[in-house]
Order: C-alpha cells, then structure tokens, then sequence
C-alpha cells in the first residue's frame, strides 16, 4: 500500500502538520480578530465569566495544536528525501521552508513564553474576582503583553503562511540553487527584520506602550495590515535576488 512508503509518510506527516496548523492559527485569528476586539465591549462580570470558562478551554486547544504544527512540520522534513547533503537549503524551495519554520518558531516561542504564561496570570485573577476576592495588579499589564504578543504572531503569520504553501508550489520556479553571496544578504536582512520586529512587538524594546514604533499593533486591522506589507518586503526581496 503506497501509503506505508516515504512518500505516504510524508504525505500524513503534511495532512496532520495543515489540520493542527489551521486549529492554532484559526483560534490565533479568533483571539486577535473576534474575542479582544468583544472583550473591551463586555461588562466586567461578562468578561470574567468568559474568562474562567471560555477563554482556558480555547487556550487548550490553541496549546496543543501548536504542539502538534511544529511535530507533525518536523515530521515532514524528517520524511523528505531531498534533504540529503544540505544542499537543499541552498535551493528556493530550502531557503522558502526556512524562512517560514523560522517565522513559526518566533511564533511558537511567543506562545509559550510570552501568551500562555501571561494569560494565565489573567485567568488567575478573574477566578479570584468570580470568587469574591481582589482583582491580581499585574493583571492588566499582562494581558497587555499578551495582546502584543499574539498581534505580532497574527502579523507574522500572513508571510508565514506564504512560506509554508509557496515552497512546493512555487518557489521551484526561482533560480535553483541561489548564489552564495545573494543568499548571504537575503539572511542578512530577513534575520535583522525578524530579530527587530520580535523584540519591538514583545515590548523588549521600549516598553509596551501604544503608538511609535508600536503602532501597527495598535489594532488587529493595522497589524493585518501591516503582515501584508512585511509579506510585500519578502516579495521583493525574492524578485531581487533570487
Ligand atoms: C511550527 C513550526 C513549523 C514547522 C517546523 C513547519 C514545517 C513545514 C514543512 C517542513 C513543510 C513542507 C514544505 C514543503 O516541502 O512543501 C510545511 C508545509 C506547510 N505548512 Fe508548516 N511548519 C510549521 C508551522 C506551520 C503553521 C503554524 C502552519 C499554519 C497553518 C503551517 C502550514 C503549512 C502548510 C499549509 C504547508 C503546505 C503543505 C503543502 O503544500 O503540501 N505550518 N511546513
């Protein structure tokens, strides 16, 4: 049965990695587009309920759909043949996939370390208020963190997403293996971007406060916005120089 083979390995390895990949950004779109925007209209007995009840459930789900993405992504790469030798990272299809499992780690990374750990400080307190005791201080300023940090991983994923589909499907027609030199500087200012944009959009780099070099995460529009712009920046980077 051909799907005992490599080939259908890789194949379940793809169908699990794009189910569990739509479950954690579609609830990632959910948090950012649907429920923060719902949130700051809710009364604050509405918002604790929710809170308490709603918010850990859709948390769980998002936890482990990025858990499994990220297996299931290894999976795949384990799977493919052509990654013998290391060549294949110096091919568009190599320097696509790479591009977009980095995207995806800063994302992962901004789950754990930064969205769970905060939000669960938020839950704490609003189950300490539905208990009739005091609201926890720190709450707000970590709800902040999380906010930003789950609107930069919305803005990450728009060039993300282009990464993981256009490595099969289009990147094959860029130049095959890149010059070294050309892909030194397409590393060189994707790194420098990503490594900017991370520290900017976690507050790391001048605080969480709204507005300046935070503005475009200042609402969901701005930061959708604002991903398509970066993907823009992608684009042409490739039409340069590869
Ligand atoms: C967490 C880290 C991730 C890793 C390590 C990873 C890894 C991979 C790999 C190796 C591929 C195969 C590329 C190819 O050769 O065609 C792939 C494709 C893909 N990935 Fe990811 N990925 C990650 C995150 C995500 C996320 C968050 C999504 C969100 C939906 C996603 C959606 C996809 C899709 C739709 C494809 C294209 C499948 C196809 O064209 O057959 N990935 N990914």
């Amino acid at each position: 049965m051909e799907v005992f083979s490599q080939a259908g390995g890789e194949m379940l390895s793809r169908w699990g990695h794009y189910m569990a990949g739509v479950t954690w950004i579609g609830l990632l779109y959910y948090f950012n587009f649907v429920q923060a925007p719902s949130f700051a209209e809710f009364e604050a007995a509405a918002r604790t309920e929710a809170l308490t009840k709603l918010v850990p459930r859709a948390l769980w789900w998002f936890k482990f759909a990025a858990m499994l993405t990220l297996a299931t992504g290894i999976m795949i790469l384990g799977f493919q043949e052509n990654l013998s030798g290391g060549e294949y990272f110096k091919t568009a299809p190599g320097i696509s996939i790479s591009t977009g499992i980095l995207l995806a780690l800063v994302m992962f990374g901004n789950v754990f370390r930064v969205i769970l750990p905060n939000q669960k400080k938020v839950i704490a307190s609003a189950q300490a208020v539905a208990a009739g005791g005091p609201a926890d201080p720190a709450a707000p300023e970590a709800s902040r963190r999380a906010l930003l940090a789950s609107r930069t991983n919305a803005f990450f994923s728009i060039p993300m997403l282009w990464f993981m589909g256009v490595t099969s499907h289009l990147a094959p027609a860029y130049a095959i293996h890149p010059e070294g030199a050309r892909r030194g500087i397409y590393w060189l200012i994707t790194l420098a971007l990503i490594v900017v944009l991370e520290l900017n959009g976690t507050g790391r780099l001048g605080g969480t406060a709204p507005g300046g070099t935070r503005a475009y995460l200042d609402d969901h529009v701005k930061s959708i916005v604002a991903g398509f712009v970066l993907w823009a920046v992608f684009l042409v980077m490739w039409e340069v120089l590869f």
